[in-house]
């Protein structure tokens, strides 16, 4: 009896992040590779190509986490890019972008966010950690409240919802899940001054246990699905308290590089909305 319940317990455990239930390889040439029964992916880069990587199911809200190990050691001019999207000219987009470095000088994790086509929403972050040693989780909650961005539970990045001040919400396409490790030294390290070394190729990027709490549109179906199914999804209401908040206070303060909020420069005529109102 207790074989049997033991049996069970690691099947259904086995069974969650799966990355061959969840995901395709799109591109890559063999580059890319699903690893342990499903339970890891790699993508490579070299000099002839990167490789990708998207999900089977699009989601329409959800509460995503996937652990990545970025490329270790001299990482300079590549760009691996994890990201939600859906399809055509006025898709919307949720991105984590993490811009390689020589050994030793830090990552920087590139956000943005496109609704309706439009994105030049960037934030960029050095993180408090080396995350190239371990697997750290990369979170997207995505609900009709706000878009918030976590690295290993710690908020980041908040995109409140605000329509009802004329700023676009992603709400009703559903996106993929998609990963990509390609070659970007035109701008990617200190703004395309570090070139890939491609003596150290290949580059190799890790990815385990993902997790999807989410409204997934299968083949056919409309987003009425999402609806349906919200009752006890409570990600689907949840948002920052307090606690959240001041974490993301303190990521700002000590973390972040960038934010379009503040670049006056590009911005001559004013902010955009949602950068102004609290
Ligand atoms: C790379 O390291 C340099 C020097 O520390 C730093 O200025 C830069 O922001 C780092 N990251 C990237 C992606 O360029
Ligand atoms: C809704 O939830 C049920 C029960 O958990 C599940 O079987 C079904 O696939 C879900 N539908 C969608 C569209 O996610």
């Amino acid at each position: 009896m207790k074989n049997i319940v033991v049996f069970f317990f690691l099947f259904s455990a086995a069974f969650a992040g799966n990355f061959n239930q969840n995901f395709d390889i799109t591109w890559g040439d063999g580059r890319a590779k699903i690893l342990n029964n499903g339970q890891l992916l790699t993508l490579s880069l070299d000099k002839t190509s990167g490789s990708g990587f998207k999900s089977k199911n699009k989601y329409l809200f959800g509460k995503i986490d996937m652990q990545l190990k970025l490329v270790p050691g001299n990482s300079a001019g590549t760009v691996t890019a994890y990201y939600l999207s859906s399809s055509g000219s006025s898709h919307d987009e949720i991105d984590f972008e993490f811009l390689g470095n020589l050994s030793g000088d830090p990552y920087i994790l590139h956000t943005n966010v496109f609704t309706e086509g439009k994105g030049n929403r960037e934030e960029q972050f050095y993180l408090w950690f080396d995350p190239t040693k371990d697997f750290h989780t990369y979170s997207v909650l995505w609900n009709p409240i706000s878009i918030i961005f976590s690295v290993d539970g710690t908020p980041i990045r908040q995109f409140k919802n605000l329509e009802s001040k004329g700023v676009p919400y992603p709400k009703s396409q559903p996106m993929w899940i998609f990963s990509s490790l390609w070659d970007a030294d035109d701008w990617a390290t200190r703004g395309g001054l570090v070139k890939t070394d491609w003596s150290q190729a290949p580059f190799t990027a890790s990815y385990k246990n993902f997790n999807a709490q989410a409204c997934t549109i299968s083949q056919g179906s409309s987003s009425d699905a999402c609806s349906k199914n919200s009752s006890g999804h409570s990600w689907l209401t949840e948002s920052l308290d307090s606690s959240g908040q001041e974490r993301i206070k303190w990521v700002q303060k000590n973390y972040m590089i960038y934010s379009y909020c503040t670049d006056n420069k590009r911005f001559p005529q004013g902010f955009p909305p949602e950068c102004t109102i609290p």
